[in-house]
């Protein structure tokens, strides 16, 4: 879907997730939201939280599941994905502390695989993932899923894309700061996600965008493996649209 803007995109989003908690909250069940960072989802969140604050939305009963996460960085480190989504979005919620899950990036390398495979355990024991939000990367990486990542992957520790550290950079005051490493959920649980909603805004993701879409699905392009997916969809801004 092509909308006005980023906002207008949000407000929809916000409004899909906001009516699925409200339904499940009347069954008295959970839902389990899969998160994402980076600038793109910034403004959903700030949806997400005016409908909390001004309608009363309530995340007593969302549980949450991250993407993914900087390997060797502590919670604490400006720049955690942990610290991220507490300031962009936690912090402002009444989601229960115990509901909310990211991947540990300070687990010793020896120790990742099995991380990996228990974080992949506690979203099935959810019931698995409900809805995940993603954006997407200018390499075509959802999550941390940089080009060669095939369509069946797990959540697991990978090497970060050159164009993803360089994208970084800024954030991290200069390249050599930014992380060599992550761990992400694969592009195969991605996909056992019942709904998938992918947001991107703006011309720097126009071309990375109608690959995606209209290429022929390939591990060159991690994100094209969703045209497989009945449940998902592309939520985009004129901008971001603008080579399809
Ligand atoms: C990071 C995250 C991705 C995100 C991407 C795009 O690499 N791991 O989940 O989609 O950045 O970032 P932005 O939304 O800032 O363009």
């Amino acid at each position: 879907t092509i909308h006005a803007d980023a906002d207008a995109a949000c407000a929809v989003v916000a409004g899909e997730l906001a009516a699925l908690i409200r339904e499940r909250q009347a069954a008295g069940r959970t839902v389990v939201l899969g998160l994402a960072t980076g600038s793109t989802p910034v403004r959903l969140y700030r949806e997400l939280i005016r409908l909390h604050r001004e309608e009363k939305l309530s995340f007593r009963h969302v549980v949450t599941f991250n993407l993914d996460e900087y390997h060797g960085l502590p919670r604490t480190h400006p720049e955690s994905y942990w610290r991220f989504m507490h300031e962009q979005l936690f912090d402002h919620l009444d989601i229960p502390p115990e509901n909310i899950h990211l991947p540990d990036g300070t687990v010793p390398r020896a120790e990742v695989f099995g991380a990996c495979r228990a974080y992949e355990e506690k979203f099935r024991a959810a019931g698995g993932i409900d809805v995940q939000i993603l954006g997407i990367g200018r390499t075509g990486h959802i999550g941390f899923n940089e080009p060669g990542s095939g369509r069946d992957s797990r959540t697991r520790l990978v090497t970060l894309d050159a164009l993803t550290r360089r994208d970084a950079a800024r954030d991290f005051l200069g390249e050599t700061n930014v992380p060599r490493h992550a761990i992400t959920m694969g592009v195969g649980t991605i996909l056992e996600a019942r709904r998938i909603l992918l947001l991107a805004w703006g011309e720097g993701k126009a071309r990375v965008l109608a690959d995606a879409v209209e290429k022929t699905p390939t591990d060159a392009l991690p994100a094209s493996f969703l045209q497989g997916h009945p449940g998902a969809a592309f939520h985009v801004d004129p901008a971001a649209a603008s080579a399809l």
